[in-house]
């Protein structure tokens, strides 16, 4: 790979894929563990995971069998035919989050997740406004792009479907001053991931947290990225202590396989009824066995403990070369870099290690698998002190 080659190309592709995507000079044939096998049989150390996805890494055993034992047995149902598995998978997701909410509903991706979170905030208020975050995402569809922070350059409804206050981070007078009687949810990622791994804390959570009660309105966490173990806990809800009213997670807990969750505390699940939710792929056999496979490796292989002593490796041993500060949670770390991150991802992958970027220029963002080692991380300091 050539020196001045940035690993977002602006170049997209023109096989016949849409060309919306620009491209990493990395042509990925195979992967193991932490590793991505190149199409020149070149190991690259992977510190994005599929954008925060490959939680358990590549070739896990026990998820491989899990998916190909499944789709043995039967490879889909719809949610209107129980399924003992789904019940499971529910379950056991619940009890995962060790938080005390109510019931589950499987989607297929983040944003469905959050689509789904607002529309019954909304329902239940009947309440005209939405509060995010500046410096948030929430995905792609209508509403959860509407709540996205700088969704303006790529909307193209012509209407939001409410109106939408955004919310100065780590501000307490702006979040008595914007979350009101007009407010019918409060929508938050508590680590902000594409912003750069921007960790809210325990206080601000708490404080929505007050607010939100105050006024009658609902708290959502979109832990569809820094949720499902990534941090090194559940949720951040269980880290920092503060219960939301729903929480949107997706990304980690199917390890690949398209899956998401809304989980719903009591007061949200006593309002659900037939016919007011529905998806087709949402809660397949399939999806669910990932699931109950994730939930599985994480408790047996100790990947929360894996994923907390890592982190404070990486953040001990890696403030070097260009980098001046780390900041987030667990394995969804910023890199505070003193040149553009760009620059310094196209050095890396120079080097065989695969980082990601963030909206922040200058934020080297790691979301590794939860099986990354301290052998890995001293591989990310060395080439980091060559730059
Ligand atoms: C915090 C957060 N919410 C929502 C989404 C949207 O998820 P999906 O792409 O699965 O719709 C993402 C995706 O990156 C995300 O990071």
């Amino acid at each position: 790979m050539n020196a001045t080659a940035l690993p977002a190309t602006p170049e997209p592709p023109s096989d016949g894929l849409a060309p919306v995507y620009a491209q990493y000079p990395l042509e990925v044939a195979s992967a193991e563990g932490v590793w991505l096998i190149g199409a020149r049989g070149e190991r690259v150390l992977d510190l994005y995971g599929g954008h925060a996805v490959a939680a358990l890494g590549y070739g896990h055993r026990g998820w491989t069998e899990a998916l190909t034992a499944q789709a043995r047995a039967c490879q889909f149902q719809t949610n209107a035919l129980p399924m003992p598995i789904r019940a499971r998978a529910a379950r056991r997701l619940l009890d995962f989050s060790g938080l005390d909410f109510a019931s589950v509903f499987l989607v297929s991706s983040g944003a469905e997740a959050n689509e789904n979170a607002l529309r019954l905030a909304l329902r239940m208020t009947s309440r005209p406004q939405v509060a995010a975050l500046e410096g948030g995402f929430h995905g792609r569809t209508a509403a959860a792009s509407a709540v996205t922070w700088g969704s303006e350059a790529w909307y193209g409804f012509p209407h939001k479907p409410f109106d939408v206050t955004f919310l100065p981070r780590g501000e307490l007078a702006a979040v008595d001053a914007q979350v009101t009687e007009r407010t019918a949810a409060v929508i938050v990622e508590p680590v902000q991931g594409l912003a750069g791994a921007v960790d809210l804390g325990a206080e601000y959570l708490a404080a929505l947290r007050r607010r939100c009660d105050q006024v009658g309105a609902l708290l959502i966490f979109d832990e569809v990225q820094c949720g499902f173990g990534r941090i090194g806990a559940p949720f951040a809800a269980t880290l920092y202590g503060v219960m939301p009213d729903m929480i949107t997670t997706a990304k980690a807990l199917g390890n690949g396989f398209p899956v998401a969750a809304l989980l719903t505390s009591a007061k949200v699940s006593a309002t659900l009824r037939v016919g007011l939710l529905g998806t087709t792929y949402g809660g397949g056999p399939m999806a669910c066995a990932t699931v109950l496979a994730a939930v599985d490796a994480i408790e047996s292989e100790g990947l929360l403990e894996n994923v907390r002593r890592v982190s404070a490796y990486i953040r001990s041993t890696c403030v070097v070369g260009p980098v001046t500060a780390t900041q987030g949670e667990g394995f969804l770390l910023g890199l505070r870099t003193s040149r553009p991150a760009k620059q310094i991802q196209a050095q890396l992958l120079q080097r065989g290690i695969l980082a990601g970027g963030a909206n922040d220029p200058n934020v080297v963002r790691l979301l590794p698998p939860f099986i990354l080692k301290e052998e890995h991380v001293d591989l990310l300091r060395n080439a980091l002190s060559d730059l």
